[in-house]
């Protein structure tokens, strides 16, 4: 219980079941949200010692590094950052603004990089740190009409196991989280889809993705709670993995996909070849 969180994205879904199971079992959390009161409003509990809420702009490094340097202002240390924060966005690529693609990187890219550049000069003085950085089962696969929300989470994942490897030298552990549909916000009000150019080629996708609004929201495998109780298990592991599916739909995905890749693999394996110098 000696452990400090920093969780971002903690008013609803993941990120609000992971601060109130950690201020369950009595851990100190420091926590983010782009409206503090909505925040405290969500959060059950009202210990002010265990508790710091951070009204936060992730996509400003200032906004970002003050909340960093608040929470070891009252924590004195912070051990666990988790990068949850997130949205999804669906529709065509020429269908989507450039401003909602931007916005949408800004946020699940960017300001996962914010967070991570202001916590690692302290990570680095404690030769000591846990990164959780929350992607998706769609930063493994890339979905039908999720294209740009794919390309910010396959970032967050490539990202991930940069870091993983460029960090571990100094202590410091880095996991990617891939998780499959939750039952949160993320198929509500949280989603975006594109507002003015809707393009008729694209039906195929309009129809697809409002069969999954009206199948899955609300009726999604994966439990909040346990991805909660999995991310606590995580920190306390002395050799967390670097990638985690969350939930068996991220599983089967991520298997699917390395099934079929290696089958390419190994179909194109002499046009690959082909190209080296053969001296
Ligand atoms: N649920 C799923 O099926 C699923 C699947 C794969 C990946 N994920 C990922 O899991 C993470 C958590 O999502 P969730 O399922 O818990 O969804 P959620 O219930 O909608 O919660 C998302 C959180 O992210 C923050 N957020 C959303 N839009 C934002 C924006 N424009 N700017 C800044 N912050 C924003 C919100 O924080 P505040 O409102 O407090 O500022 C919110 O609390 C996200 O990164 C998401 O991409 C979810």
């Amino acid at each position: 219980m000696d452990k400090i969180w920093y969780i971002t994205g903690a008013s609803k879904g993941l990120g609000l079941a992971l601060v109130n199971k950690l201020l369950e079992k009595g851990y100190k959390v420091a926590a983010t949200s782009r409206s503090r009161s909505a925040l405290e409003k969500a959060v059950g509990s009202r210990n002010e010692e265990n508790f710091l809420s951070l009204e936060v702009d992730l996509t400003n490094p200032s906004s970002v590094a003050a909340s960093i340097k608040a929470t070891y202002d009252k924590f004195g240390k912070l051990d666990v950052v988790v990068n949850n924060a997130g949205y999804g966005i669906g529709g065509a690529l020429e269908e989507l603004s450039d401003n909602e693609i931007e916005q949408s990187f800004d946020v699940n890219l960017y300001g996962t990089i914010n967070v991570i550049k202001g916590v690692l000069p302290y990570f680095r003085k404690a030769k000591a740190g846990y990164l959780m950085n929350i992607s998706s089962m769609f930063g493994f696969y890339s979905g039908y009409g999720w294209s740009v929300y794919s390309s910010t989470k396959f970032a967050v994942t490539g990202l991930s196991e940069g870091l993983a490897r460029d960090l571990a030298p100094l202590g410091i552990k880095v996991t990617t989280i891939a998780p499959g549909g939750f039952r949160t916000n993320f198929l509500g009000d949280s989603a975006v889809f594109p507002s003015a150019n809707i393009i008729d080629d694209y039906n195929g996708i309009h129809k697809a993705q409002e069969e999954i609004i009206a199948t899955l929201a609300g009726k999604q495998p994966g439990n909040p709670e346990k991805a909660a109780e999995v991310m606590i298990m995580l920190a306390d592991h002395p050799n967390p993995p670097v990638h985690l599916c969350l939930g068996s739909d991220s599983y089967h995905l991520a298997k699917d996909k390395i099934k079929t890749f290696d089958t390419e693999l190994e179909e194109w394996k002499e046009i690959s070849f082909s190209t080296d110098f053969k001296d």
